[in-house]
């Protein structure tokens, strides 16, 4: 593997029975300091990507290398480690309702290190500071608004300084300017870490404006991938299809039926 990439996805195949494949054979690159974004429809296997890399989840065939290790030939004890430089926004990953704003940033301080809390306390204001809310230390989450708790949640993703940073749907829910500001935060805070960032999404226009290079997923393979200035110049119809948000195309609105007057008896 050359040394500008952190990580890459070799012919991977994944499904969570034997019976279903979810993922087949993927193949994907994520350069050092780049902001990847995996895109598709519900259900096309971008959460499964995730999940392999973090290695929640076993492939049932090929590799992901992570620094040049195949992150599933570790033991408990190297994952451990290993996670501990991952940074992960879950989808709808909710903050702690019964602690502040700061105690939310400290939790994995706490947890994962044996830092005193006079260190803690600096590391939690400079991240709360990178994402405009020092100010909003104190408050509980039931006292601000929806953009401010993702901008605290990636905060608390960024805590223990990670080398990679995941994201999943971390526009979802929000409105357009909240999302323009978490979309600019994550190549923001990408750059400011030295970290390389991965962004499942399907908001193209916000993404295309932050990321280096996007792989589109449909059914579980990728469809296409490149520079969004490559992808924006695709003529393949599903490509055009995603980008554009079309319900009429190759992707289907109707699930496979037969004539409805026959079923209705018309
Ligand atoms: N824990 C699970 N057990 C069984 N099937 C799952 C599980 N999680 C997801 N799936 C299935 O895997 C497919 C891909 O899901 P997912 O990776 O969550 O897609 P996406 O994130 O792109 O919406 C879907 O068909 C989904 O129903
Ligand atoms: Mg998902």
């Amino acid at each position: 593997m050359d040394n500008d990439t952190l990580l890459s996805i070799e012919s991977l195949s994944f499904g969570y029975t034997p019976e279903r494949l979810i993922l087949d054979n993927i193949n994907m690159k994520f350069k050092r300091g780049s902001v990847v974004a995996l895109m598709g429809g519900s259900g096309s296997g971008k959460t499964t990507v995730l999940r392999l890399i973090g290695a929640q989840v076993r492939p049932q065939k090929g590799r992901i290398l992570l620094d040049g290790t195949d992150v599933h030939s570790l033991s408990k004890q190297e994952l451990y480690g290993l996670r501990r430089h991952m940074g992960m926004l879950f989808q709808f990953g909710a903050l702690f309702t019964d602690l502040n704003i700061f105690d939310n940033v400290a939790f994995p301080l706490r947890e994962q290190t044996d830092l005193p809390e006079t260190m803690i306390r600096d590391l939690v204001l400079m991240k709360l500071h990178a994402v405009g809310l020092r100010g909003a230390a104190r408050l509980m989450p039931s006292e601000i608004s929806g953009g401010m708790a993702r901008r605290v949640a990636l905060a608390r993703s960024i805590a223990l300084d990670p080398h990679l940073l995941m994201y999943d749907e971390p526009f979802a829910g929000l409105d357009p300017i909240s999302l323009g500001t978490i979309a600019h935060l994550i190549r923001t805070l990408n750059e400011a870490l030295g970290a390389t960032s991965i962004l499942v999404t399907h908001d193209v226009a916000e993404t295309f404006e932050i990321v280096d290079y996007a792989y589109v997923m449909s059914g579980g393979r990728v469809i296409a991938e490149g520079t969004p200035k490559e992808l924006g110049a695709s003529t393949d119809p599903q490509v055009v299809q995603f980008l554009n948000g079309r319900r009429d195309g190759p992707v289907k609105f109707h699930y496979p039926a037969g004539p409805i007057e026959k079923e209705l008896g018309l």
